[in-house]
């Protein structure tokens, strides 16, 4: 089986490339690409069209997106092509392909006021970023009416630089002693990426093996920790001191980050569940370069 994995420079597509290591995989990153990654702008047709022309693939993973909330703001055309028109345009390549696709979402399509959401739950998202997911879901669903839509929480997994995640930037915050608030309003479910990366590839399996699923597919742990919680069980775990840290509601106040978007999962068959990991034991706030 041959398969491409778009984004796989990022933190969820690095995982993703080891969760397909036993298929001929083709990874691509754009402005990473040390490993043998091909660089590709998920913006570009061309590009696009060429790296499915070669690879041939069975199966399509999308995890190409602009996460970062300062791109969002700075530059939202530019984030808005990441996560919109390079969401549309992998979809339209592996139909074209006659490829089977997983493309990867997230709990922001949803507005946090009355968790939790199943697959079918009438999304509404508050901020830009959630718009942006909820179109790019739409975009794929008319491309590629087939593929599997993997709705996600905030992830954490191996890191190459601190600000890769928001748990790490959390444990840094931890870590460097001075004083500092976190909201202790918004409710969040830390996923590892490998666990994530886990539902792709057996979801990529069903629709291979010809297993009509439901277009929207959702994954997530169980466990609901506010920023601050979190920071209070880094602390606890690593032995550091908390009295620096304030519980704040500096998200919930600002309007445009839902409060809690629980992902009701129990639609996921059991065959495609993965074992699931728990962020008081999983999370390691260090990081490597490369
Ligand atoms: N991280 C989370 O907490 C989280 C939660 C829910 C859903 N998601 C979604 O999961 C997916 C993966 O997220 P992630 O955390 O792995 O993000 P990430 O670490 O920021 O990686 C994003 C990937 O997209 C690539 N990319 C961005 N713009 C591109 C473009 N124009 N052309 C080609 N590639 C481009 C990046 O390539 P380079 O880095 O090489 O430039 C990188 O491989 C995204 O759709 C994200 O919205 C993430």
């Amino acid at each position: 089986m041959r398969a491409v994995i778009f984004g796989a420079s990022g933190l969820l597509g690095r995982s993703v490339m080891r969760a397909f290591g036993d298929m001929a995989v083709t990874g691509t990153g754009f402005g990473r690409t040390a490993g043998g990654l091909v660089e590709v702008d998920a913006t570009s047709p061309y590009a696009i069209a060429r790296v499915l022309g070669q690879a041939r693939p069975d199966v399509v993973v999308t995890c190409v997106g602009e996460r970062r909330p300062g791109v969002w703001s700075f530059a939202p055309d530019r984030a808005r092509e990441s996560n919109v028109d390079a969401a549309r345009l992998i979809a339209e390549g592996a139909h074209r392909e006659g490829a089977r696709l997983v493309h990867i979402s997230s709990d922001y399509v949803f507005d946090g006021v009355t968790p939790p959401y199943g697959p079918d739950s009438l999304p509404n998202p508050l901020n830009a970023y959630g718009r942006w997911k909820l179109m790019a879901e739409q975009a794929v669903r008319a491309a590629s009416p087939d593929a599997a839509i993997l709705r996600l929480p905030v992830l954490y997994g191996p890191v190459q630089h601190p600000a890769e995640t928001n748990l790490t930037e959390i444990a840094r915050l931890v870590a460097a002693g001075a004083p500092a608030e976190l909201d202790d309003v918004c409710v969040r479910y830390p996923t590892h990426v490998d666990e994530a990366a886990e539902v792709c590839r057996r979801l990529a399996d069903a629709l291979l093996a010809g297993e009509r699923l439901g277009s929207v597919v959702h994954w997530s742990a169980e466990q609901g920790l506010t920023k601050y919680r979190m920071a209070l069980r880094i602390a606890q775990r690593f032995g550091l001191p908390t009295g620096h840290l304030r519980p704040g509601d500096a998200d919930a106040a600002s309007g445009d980050r839902p409060v809690d978007c629980r992902l009701d999962c129990r639609d996921l068959p059991e065959a495609l569940t993965p074992a699931r990991r728990l962020f008081d034991i999983e999370f390691r706030p260090s990081w490597s370069p490369g």
